[in-house]
């Protein structure tokens, strides 16, 4: 079970946080594939009320961040990352607590995602969190790079979640 840091707290993105979740998206999710999440997009998704734009915080600095949209009964997780320096801390499991316990309100069974299929690390994170992963999908970014898409069953005792402080 990961440690928890308790320094860190989790709320929702503030506007002027765009641009700092776009230099980290660019950085620590979008290497190598160019920079598809802006400022400006980062921006008008903390806006979008079917958006939740959510951060992990040590005082003034963000240390980690998540994007989810929600649909009808299903939400899509498109941005996840924790500071290279902050990881195996269990910021990314209180990450998503925080999303799964909004998304279970929001009446949302099943949460999907693609992950870069050259990303071993995030695909154990997430299988760690209850995400089982149901197919690959070549050429997913750019044409270049293969996504494995995994899903996850809201409500049916997911592993890894620590408690919301
Ligand atoms: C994937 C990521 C978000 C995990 O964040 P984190 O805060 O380190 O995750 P946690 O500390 O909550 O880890 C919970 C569990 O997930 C698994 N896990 C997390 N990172 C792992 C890794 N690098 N290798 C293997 N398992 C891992 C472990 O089971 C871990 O529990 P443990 O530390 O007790 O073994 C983080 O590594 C990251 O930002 N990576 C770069 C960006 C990225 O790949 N994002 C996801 C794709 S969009």
């Amino acid at each position: 079970m990961g440690r928890t840091d308790h320094r860190c707290g989790i709320r929702l993105a503030r506007r002027a946080e765009a641009r700092t979740i776009a230099v980290m998206s660019r950085e620590l999710i979008e290497s190598g594939l160019g920079w598809s999440w802006t400022t400006a997009r980062v921006r008008h998704s903390i806006a979008d009320v079917d958006t939740n734009v959510i951060v992990a915080v040590d005082g003034e600095r963000v240390v980690g961040f998540a994007l989810m949209h929600y649909r009808e009964e299903r939400a899509h997780l498109l941005l996840f990352a924790v500071a290279a320096d902050r990881r195996r801390r269990g910021i990314g499991s209180s990450l998503w607590a925080w999303l799964e316990r909004t998304a279970l309100v929001a009446g949302i069974s099943t949460v999907h995602l693609e992950v870069r299929a050259s990303n071993p690390p995030a695909r154990r994170f997430y299988r760690h969190l209850g995400f089982v992963e149901e197919e690959t999908v070549p050429g997913y970014y750019r044409g270049r790079e293969a996504a494995v898409r995994m899903r996850c069953r809201l409500g049916v005792g997911a592993g890894g979640s620590p408690p919301l402080r």
